[in-house]
């Protein structure tokens, strides 16, 4: 497997350009199974997960033309599957939204159990409740979910925690139901902003996404569309993180600075002088961060998926800080990783106590999940000395060209395979 080799203590400075969010593509091109005509889709992230979605949905009968490495034209005139089986729905949790666009399509899914990152048990318990508050009867037959409805009829529902996931899987399957269908306590993401936007693009009749109340007014229709997809969010905080890290100097472009505002709170919080452009933002440090407290909430609160890279900064931090985790469960997996670099962290329950060290050591350390794998990024980025990172597939599920963006700006980082390290794992 390969693994990335980083040299710490280069300064990060240039432009570093985002790519298309990962959590907007990957409930789009499931969405897109709903139009009578083919789709265009830009701004498409070249990442394993958006490629997992892809595959998914060739093996359903669509057909997906590469335009370029980020633009493809998707017709789903041909699916005539509503199967998603166990090969093509582990390793991603988007794979769920099959059910929700296979259900609005032909009133059926049937979708193995989704894969992800290891941060928590990751139930659908609300996706099913929606799903059933819409009319369809939904059941767990050999290890698959199945979805069955005759009609789905609007309704009103209320979703018991803010999930991402419910609320893009519920207002999927919501577009074709006869009438009209209220989520609330809904999730605010970017993401479901952008997914709102598309299916409107579509035909559908969506109001107040981005609101905690999102209504969806049943279409019969939904054609085809050209729809581009908004910068990623956490892509963009973590090279913030990165240059801030470095005490650099960097713009990072194509980003919605209006998406970035809890992280660059937090940041400015850290000593970072932070510039904010129509479509950029640049982040300069030229001290040791100062310490900070973070709390992951919804949107727009500090997102959790930019916990870990934010705790990294930290972990290097002129002081104590105190980070709370309070999306998910078991966040703090790469903790241990950082500490084989030196950083002093004591996880207590939902909150982690970073006393921030003068230094990091480079280590052999691992990816444990996606953005864990981006903060062991950072972190070598900063040690003393070379880091080694395996599992690094963690990491190419979510960022697009990390190398490649890394050294533009002057990072010492590269993608190595095992045989360079003169051995080559045995194909067993
Ligand atoms: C999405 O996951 C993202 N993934 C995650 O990003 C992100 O961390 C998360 O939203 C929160 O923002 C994608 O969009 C593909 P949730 P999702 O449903 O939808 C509980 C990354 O790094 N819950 O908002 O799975 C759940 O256990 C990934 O890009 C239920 O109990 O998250 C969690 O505690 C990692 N029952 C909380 O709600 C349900 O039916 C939030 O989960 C659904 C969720």
């Amino acid at each position: 497997m390969d693994k990335f080799v980083v040299n710490g203590g280069n300064r990060l400075c240039g432009r570093i350009c985002v790519s298309g969010a990962k959590n907007a593509a990957v409930a789009i091109l499931p969405a897109v199974l709903l139009a009578e005509s083919p789709c265009i889709i830009e701004n498409v992230p070249d990442i394993s997960d958006v490629h997992g979605v892809l595959r998914a949905m060739s093996a359903l009968g669509a057909t997906v033309t590469p335009i370029t490495r980020n633009s493809f034209e998707i017709d789903p005139t041909g699916v005539r599957s509503y199967v998603v089986n166990k090969e093509l729905a582990q390793g991603m949790r988007a794979s769920s939204y099959f059910l929700g666009a296979l259900l609005g399509k032909c009133k059926k899914a049937k979708v193995a159990p989704p894969g992800g990152c290891a941060i928590g048990l990751r139930p659908i318990d609300q996706h099913i409740k929606g799903f059933e508050a819409l009319g369809a009867k939904v059941s767990i037959e050999s290890g698959m979910v199945v979805a069955r409805a005759d009609k789905l009829s609007g309704c009103s529902v209320y979703l018991d925690m803010v999930s991402v996931g419910a609320t893009v899987n519920i207002m999927i399957a919501a577009v074709r139901a006869k009438g009209m269908t209220i989520i609330e306590n809904a999730a605010r993401e970017p993401h479901i902003v952008d997914l709102a936007n598309f299916l409107n693009s579509m035909g559908a009749d969506i109001m107040g996404a981005g609101t905690s109340v999102i209504k969806i007014r049943g279409v019969e229709h939904l054609h085809g569309t050209t729809y581009s997809i908004i910068p990623d969010q956490i892509e963009a905080g973590t090279y913030m993180v990165a240059a801030a890290a470095t005490r650099g100097d960097v713009v990072i472009s194509n980003v919605i600075p209006k998406h970035l505002e809890s992280i660059i709170a937090k940041l400015k919080e850290a000593g970072a002088t932070i510039e904010e452009g129509d479509e950029f933002v640049r982040v300069a440090m030229n001290k040791r961060p100062g310490k900070c407290n973070v709390k992951t909430m919804p949107h727009p609160g500090f997102p959790t998926d930019m916990q870990p890279q934010f705790a990294t900064l930290l972990a290097i931090a002129d002081g104590t800080s105190i980070v709370t985790e309070s999306v998910w469960e078991n966040r703090f997996r790469y903790v241990e990783q950082l500490t084989f670099m030196g950083a002093s962290i004591q996880v207590d329950g939902k909150s982690a106590i970073i006393t921030g060290a003068k230094k990091l050591k480079g280590a052999h350390v691992q990816a444990d999940d996606l953005r864990a794998g981006a903060a062991m990024i950072i972190a070598g980025l900063v040690a003393e000395g070379q880091t080694e990172i395996s599992s690094i597939e963690y990491i190419d599920r979510g960022y697009e060209m990390v190398v490649e963006k890394l050294t533009a700006v002057g990072a010492d980082i590269k993608r190595v395979s095992d045989e360079k390290y003169g051995y080559t794992l045995k194909a067993n």
